[in-house]
Parts: structure tokens; C-alpha cells; sequence
């Protein structure tokens, strides 16, 4: 069949390399794809949110299969576009509904979700400009740090920890009255602050059966020993030591059981990845926050290690055949490390020519993903803060990330900027 992948990031690439390799993906077209997704299939030129453009080259090209990378088409509603159009009908689409997004599309939403399944997550309240001093008050009688969080998409930039209540006030001021993300913080969650190692799960539902098909932990902020800014991610690793069976067992029981048993009573229709952000406290999983998609730099560890063909796991979601799906992982270790441009997260340039080593010097079992990058004549450039990641695998965490680090020894573009301690705390 024919595929088309929406989105431009390393997921995206890691998503279009590991479909490449299926016997049922015929011909694989990325809309708009990067300089690596152009190694893998074909790139088209228009916007993901562009949902009549997306129509059309679904037409074009005689598209079976949609996969939707980011969460902002899946918040839009291009699965129900899909859906209402006699056209496009036939078409199979991962991912969820528009009602369904709303799991990432609001974070009141999916914390009001939570609270009616008891699925445990930080205590929480949530605030507009119509109680404005009443969320004052609860913030003066919070404990410290405290999360204030957008209610909509901030582009991964609406969750604020205040370590004063004077700050907290402040970020609370700065959403609700001076709209500091537009519409996205016109209504606040102020929660409780949960200290403790962050894992991401990632599983694939059609709303009745579902397969975890990986998980990983994504090193968030700029500088080495996790300090600085945060940016959209650094780098990962897979698998994690701390998910043992009896951590893996709670998951399930506590988390994705309830979630999926929600969407049902709720008929939230989901044909997709649902991305549990948990926080381990202390041996007991907490939900941080529902993603609609797969993670970006986790996609880039958990594809090369599911072994299973992606393809046929979207089409047993579509056909209702999920549940027989028999899904194994190369057990070794994988890290991924993220280059990103000189002063990302902040401003930084863009257009800087990249040196790639030849694709015979790369190690097996590495691969460099590409995330902003872009094909100019004969060049590629840089095009975004974070321009690609390298993935190996290894025996050990720490071997794995060593390999990915020496291989960016031989990648530069003027400004490159990465992690030396990807995965530092396991050895
Ligand atoms: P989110 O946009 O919900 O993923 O939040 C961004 C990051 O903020 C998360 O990945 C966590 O590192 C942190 N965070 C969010 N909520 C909490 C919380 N309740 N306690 C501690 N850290 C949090
Ligand atoms: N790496 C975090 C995310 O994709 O949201």
C-alpha cells in the first residue's frame, strides 16, 4: 500500500525508516520530511494542518494509510476530516480523534479524565480570569515548587515549576491576564510538584486492544546533569532499569488499563499511540501528561529496537487484529543522542552547511536520524534547534551512548551543540 507520514522531526525520520522496511509499504511519502526522510521515501511539499492539501496528495497518490507524526493535525481534527469525507473514508488514519487529542489538547481535560478513572496524578486545581483570586489564594497556600501548566498546546513550553510562591504568582499573572501562550493559558492547572525519575510508555490502542510497544527516558534539559533550559529533548535511552516486571505490572494495572477502559465508556474513538509521561515516585507510577503521539527523541531509540513490522501492527489496529499482534524487541540497549544548534533553546541560526560522515563509516546498528535539516543543491543545512540525532545500540546503556557520542565526532555544522552524559545515572 501506499503510506503517508505527516510531520518534519527525528520521529518522523525514525517513523519513515522503520515503515520503509515493510513488505506491505509499497510506495512512502512524507509530508514535509527532512533531508533524511528523502532517503526513505518521497518528500511533499504542504503542511500538516493543511488538511484540504493533505486531501489532495492523499488522491494523488492513491494513499491507503495516514500516519500522523504531531499532535497539532490530531488536535485539529484530521482523523474526524478524514472520517466525514466520502473520499477519504477508506483511508486508514493512526491516530486519535479530535475529542480523543484532547488527552494532549488540554491539560484540564486530562487531568479531569484521570480523576474520573483514579488514575494517580498530582493533586491539582485548575483556574481562568473568573477565579482568578481564588487560584491566587491556592497558590499562596501551595506547597513548594509548584506546576503551573497552559491548559492548551504551548509548543512544549506552557509548563512553568515555580520554587517561590512569588513566582508562581507571577507565571500565574503572566498566563491568565497578559495571555503569555495566547488561548492556551487562558485557563491554568496548578498541581502538585512530583519528585522522581520520568519514563515515557508508549502504546498502541484501537480503543480495545492495545501493545506497549516500547518506552524510554528523555533527557529534557539543555546542559549536562540536567540543568539549564528545557528544551524538546536532548536524547534518550532504552530499555530503562527501573521498569522491571513489578513497575511494568502497576502500569498496566494502574494506567493503561484504566485509560483505555476511560475511552471506552467515553467513546473517545483512538486509532493510535497513546504516550503515557509517567513520573516513577518512589516505585509508584504517576501520570505527568497524555501525548496523542509518539515521543521525539523517543521514537528514535523505540523504533530501532521493536522488531515487529509497523505497518502490519497499524493495519491489525485498523482490521481488529491488534490483539494477536505478537510484538518483540531486540533486548540490547539504545541511546540516542541529540546535536542541536548553537543557542537552541533559545534564538539560533539556521542554514549551516552539515558535514555527514559517509553512510559506510556509520557502525552497525547505528543510524543518524535527521530533525531540522533540509536538502539544498548539493548540501544539507540545518533548519531547526534540533538537528539530528544519533542512535546505537549497545551491550550496556552506557556503551551504547559512547557510540553514538563518537560518531558526532565525525558530524559538524558551525554551532553544533549536544550531551556528553546521555543516560549518566545507569551504568
Ligand atoms: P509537560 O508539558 O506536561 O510534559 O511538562 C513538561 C515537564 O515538566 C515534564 O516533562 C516534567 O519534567 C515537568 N513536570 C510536569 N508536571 C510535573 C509535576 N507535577 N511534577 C514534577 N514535574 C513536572
Ligand atoms: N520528548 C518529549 C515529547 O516528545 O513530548
Amino acid at each position: 500500500m501506499n503510506i503517508l507520514l505527516l510531520g518534519s522531526g527525528g520521529r518522523e525520520h525514525a517513523l519513515a525508516w522503520k515503515m520503509s522496511q515493510s513488505h506491505h509499504c509499497d510506495n512512502l511519502y512524507i509530508a514535509p520530511g527532512n533531508a533524511g526522510t528523502a532517503t526513505v521515501g518521497t518528500n511533499l511539499s504542504l503542511s500538516p494542518t493543511d488538511f484540504n492539501a493533505v486531501k489532495k496528495a492523499c488522491l494523488n497518490h492513491q494513499i491507503s494509510m495516514l500516519v500522523v507524526g504531531p499532535e497539532e493535525p490530531l488536535v485539529k481534527g484530521i482523523y474526524d476530516f478524514f472520517q466525514h469525507d466520502p473520499e477519504l473514508q477508506q483511508i486508514i488514519v493512526v491516530g486519535p480523534s479530535a475529542a480523543a487529542a484532547q488527552l494532549e489538547g488540554s491539560k484540564a481535560f486530562s487531568k479531569q479524565f484521570m480523576q474520573r478513572y483514579g488514575i494517580p496524578t498530582a493533586a491539582y486545581a485548575e483556574f481562568t480570569a473568573l477565579n482568578y483570586e481564588e487560584g491566587r489564594q491556592y497558590i499562596a497556600n501551595h506547597s513548594l515548587p509548584v506546576v503551573l501548566k497552559a491548559d492548551g498546546l504551548a509548543a512544549g513550553k506552557g509548563v512553568v515549576i515555580a520554587e517561590t510562591t512569588a513566582e508562581a504568582l507571577e507565571t500565574f499573572e503572566s498566563m491568565i491576564q497578559n495571555k503569555r501562550f495566547g488561548a492556551a493559558s487562558e485557563k491554568v492547572v496548578i498541581e502538585q510538584f512530583l519528585q522522581g525519575i520520568e519514563v515515557s510508555v508508549f502504546v498502541l490502542t484501537n480503543g480495545n486492544a492495545w501493545h506497549i510497544i516500547g518506552h524510554a527516558k528523555d533527557y529534557k534539559r539543555i546542559g549536562e546533569g540536567d540543568t539549564g533550559l528545557n528544551t524538546g529533548g536532548m536524547g534518550c535511552v532504552s530499555p530503562v532499569p527501573f521498569m522491571d516486571k513489578a513497575f511494568m505490572t502497576k502500569v498496566k494495572e494502574r494506567i493503561i488499563v484504566p485509560t483505555i477502559q476511560g475511552l471506552q465508556a467515553e467513546s473517545l474513538i483512538y486509532h493510535g499511540f497513546i504516550f503515557f509521561g509517567l513520573m516513577n515516585v518512589a516505585g509508584e507510577p504517576y501520570v505527568i501528561e497524555y501525548n496523542c503521539r509518539m515521543g521525539d527523541p523517543e521514537t528514535e531509540v523505540v523504533m530501532p529496537r521493536l522488531q515487529t513490522d509497523l505497518v502490519a501492527l497499524f493495519a491489525a489496529m485498523d482490521n481488529g487484529t491488534l490483539e494477536d499482534a505478537n510484538i518483540s524487541f531486540d533486548p540490547r540497549a539504545a541511546a540516542t543522542v541529540m546535536a542541536v544548534s548553537g543557542g537552541y533553546p533559545g534564538d539560533y541560526e539556521k542554514g549551516k552547511p552539515i558535514h555527514l560522515p559517509e553512510a559506510t563509516s556509520l557502525g552497525k546498528d547505528q543510524f543518524i536520524f535527521h530533525a531540522g535539516t533540509q536538502q539544498q543543491g548539493e548540501n544539507i543545512i540545518t533548519a531547526g534547534g534540533r538537528v539530528l540525532t544519533v542512535t546505537s545500540f549497545g551491550e550496556t546503556i552506557s556503551a551504547a551512548a559512547s557510540r553514538s557520542l563518537e560518531l558526532l565526532h565525525s558530524i559538524d555544522f558551525e554551532g553544533m551543540n549536544f550531551r556528553r552524559d546521555i543516560g549518566y545515572e545507569f551504568e
